[in-house]
Formats: C-alpha cells, structure tokens, sequence
C-alpha cells in the first residue's frame, strides 16, 4: 500500500516586475481558475499563514504580496527597522504550496514621477488609528488599490487583526468598483493571548511579559459590557488597568462594529472593542468583539 504524503514545494515562484507578475497570473488563471491574493509586508507569522490558509480554501490559486509599503509610515515611525526576514518568509510560504510570490521593489511600486494617492474617508476618519497614525490610511488605500489591480485577485484576505484597515479597504472595493471580494479572517494569537504581530519581535522579554495584559483587558471589558455594565465605567477602568501595567494608551474604545462610529450602548448595535498602546518603543493594536 502507498502511503500519501503531505509533500510542499521547494521552491517557489516569486516575480519582480508588473510584467511578470500579469503573465504569471494569467498562467494561473487558465481554466477559470479562482485565484486569492493575501497582501502582507512580510517578517510572516501564524497570523499571515493563517490568511494563506484561508485564501487556499476558498480559492484554487494563492498569490501572496510582500511588500514594506513605505507610503503608509510616517517619518518618525519604523519603516527602516520594520523586521525583514524575506528568506525564511519564501520557505514558510513554500510550506503553504503558494502559487506565486508577488515581491516588487519600492521603485517598481512607486517609480519616479508617481504622482496618485487615495486617501479614504468614512471608516479612515473614525477617530482611532487615524488619530495617531495621520498618514497611515492613504498609504495603505493607495497600495493596496494597486495591488488589487495588479493581481485582480477573485478574492483578497485581511486579518481583523487590523480591524479598520478591514472596514477601509472594504470600502474602498466598493467605491471603486473593483471585482475583488474583500474576505476578513479572525485574529491569530499566542497562546497567552497576545496577537500574533510582525512589531512583536521588538517586544523585550519584560515586556513580552506584559503584553498579553491588552487582551485580557478586552476580554474583562466585553465580559463585563456583555452582562450589562455601563459602557463609559468598563472602558474607564480598562484604560486604567492598561496603563497600571505600564502602557503608554493610545486609545481603548467601543465603537460600531460595522460602521466603527462611537457607541453608547449594546441597544445601538453591535459592538467592537479596539485599543492601541505603547509599550516601551513598540505599539501594540487588537481589537474583540463584544
Ligand atoms: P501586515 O501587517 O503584514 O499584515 C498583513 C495581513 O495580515 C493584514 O491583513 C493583517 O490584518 C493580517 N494579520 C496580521 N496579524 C494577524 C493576526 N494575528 N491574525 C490574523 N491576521 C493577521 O496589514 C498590512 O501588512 C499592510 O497594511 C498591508 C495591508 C499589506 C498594506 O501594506
């Protein structure tokens, strides 16, 4: 008898240029093929392969885009150190039998001259990540409307992980007509809690330690909120016990689930929790549903 074995590809196709990448995905196209693209910016962990999961069932090709989009880091943010482990990236994605790697330099995305940026309103102007990160919601709108077009995947993952960034490039898919289904994939975590996030391994082993307070804080308040405790006091004393732990709070919130406009009460609709925190040089965003 034969036994069958899970095998993976040693190698993997990874393509450079626009060119090469729409005469691979035409390749992947032959016969109807579904194809799915998960956009990252690499340093790939549980939480990126668990998209590519995702994207391998509900498509029959996967492409996945690596990329350190510049555009969406503001000067004083990380971009420069923003971890690059673009090897061990290829070997994980092989791992996965990905159909295509799209890896493009910054002056193939951005060549000299580049002139267009779209910069999304309704769910980018909420108040939260917009608030501390002004330049981030262009940046990411702009590149990933180009990597929607470059692919034309049938359908496209995000992590809810980045919970506005979901609700931004949903829409954005539908204001301009793009015939990519967005589709949202529930957060990867550690095992004590913590999501999975490439800005984790800036993390020291202290506060390694500390880190999983965040969602333990979300999952006391949407507990707390669930059983009918007033909203203002859950989060007041959440912002406290984050900042007790020694964050510095951007933001912890209860908005809208859909919509993400504030909310007063479980009666207005469903509601998400999403905080944002600095701990020590590193900042730290999850979010749960209530
Ligand atoms: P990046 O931070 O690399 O994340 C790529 C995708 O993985 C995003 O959709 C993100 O929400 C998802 N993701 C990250 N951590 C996750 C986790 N723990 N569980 C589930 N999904 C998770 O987000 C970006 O890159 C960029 O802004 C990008 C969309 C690629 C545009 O540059």
């Amino acid at each position: 008898m034969t036994k069958k074995l899970r095998t993976s590809r040693r190698h993997i196709r990874v393509v450079r240029t626009v060119p090469a990448l729409r005469r691979a995905i035409e390749k992947l196209r032959v016969r109807g093929a579904r194809i799915a693209l998960v956009p990252t910016m690499g340093a790939l962990h549980e939480g990126h392969l668990s998209l590519v999961r995702l994207a391998k069932r509900r498509a029959d090709r996967v492409v996945v885009s690596i990329f350190v989009n510049p555009t969406q880091f503001a000067p004083n943010e990380d971009f420069r150190s923003y971890p690059r482990t673009f090897a061990a990236d290829l070997k994980a994605l092989a791992g996965e039998n990905v159909d295509l790697v799209w890896a493009p330099s910054a002056e193939t995305m951005y060549p000299e001259g580049f002139a267009t940026k779209i910069v999304p309103e309704g769910a980018a102007l909420a108040g939260l990540e917009d608030a501390f990160r002004p330049h981030f919601f262009a940046g990411v709108a702009t590149v990933v409307a180009k990597l929607l077009i470059q692919c034309a995947p049938d359908i496209a993952i995000f992590g809810e992980k980045d919970f506005q960034q979901l609700k931004v490039i949903t829409q954005l898919a539908r204001d301009l007509n793009l015939d990519s289904r967005i589709v949202g994939a529930p957060i990867i975590r550690e095992p004590d809690g913590l999501a999975g996030s490439s800005r984790n391994a800036y993390l020291t082993p202290e506060e390694r330690k500390v880190a999983p307070t965040l969602f333990r804080v979300l999952t006391e308040c949407a507990d707390l909120i669930a059983i009918g405790r007033p909203l203002c006091a859950t989060l007041e004393s959440g912002r406290g016990a984050i900042a007790t732990a020694g964050f510095d709070l951007d933001y912890l919130e209860a908005r809208h689930a859909e919509t993400l406009a504030p909310i007063r009460s479980p009666k207005d609709g469903p509601i998400r929790l999403l905080v944002a925190a600095r701990l020590g040089r590193t900042r730290l965003i999850d979010n749960i549903a209530v």
